[in-house]
């Protein structure tokens, strides 16, 4: 079956180039920023890969798309989600993606061990601020 995956934040499209070449060739990933022109700065570097068939750019509020695939029926459709777009947002990103990703599918988050804050307790994060 089509592995299908989304990617929240691409900027110039770093991580969607690795994901694009660990997938098979008919895998499928919607990439979504709102930022075109940065995609477009690294897009020579995927078509050079030959992966560009895989992807599916949308430059759009990441929310706003993740419901519309919802209200769209696309829940429980998804193999993988990386998240790496707006970090005050990651929580929002979270509830919709459960939804849309498999039973067994993975979503990853990046910066989630940025400056050690998932080892400080919430007594110490609370002192920082
Ligand atoms: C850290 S960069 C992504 C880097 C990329 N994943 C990589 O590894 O090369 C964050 C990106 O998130 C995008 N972004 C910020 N807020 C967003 C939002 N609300 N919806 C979609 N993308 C957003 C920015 O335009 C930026 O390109």
């Amino acid at each position: 079956m089509q592995s299908k995956t989304i990617e929240l934040g691409v900027f110039t499209g770093y991580s969607l180039l690795s994901t694009a070449l660990a997938l098979p060739d008919d895998g499928k990933i919607i990439a979504i920023d709102i930022d075109r022109e940065a995609y477009e700065t690294g897009l020579p570097f995927i078509q050079k890969a030959k992966v560009e068939h895989k992807i599916q750019f949308i430059q759009s509020d990441g929310n706003k798309v993740l419901k519309e695939f919802i209200v769209n029926g696309e829940e429980g459709t998804f193999d993988f989600a990386f998240v790496d777009a707006d970090k005050d947002n990651y929580i929002n990103y979270h509830e919709e993606l459960l939804k849309l990703i498999k039973i067994g599918g993975v979503i990853a988050y990046d910066n989630t061990l940025w400056g050690g804050s998932v080892a400080v307790s919430d007594e110490e994060r609370w002192r920082a601020i």
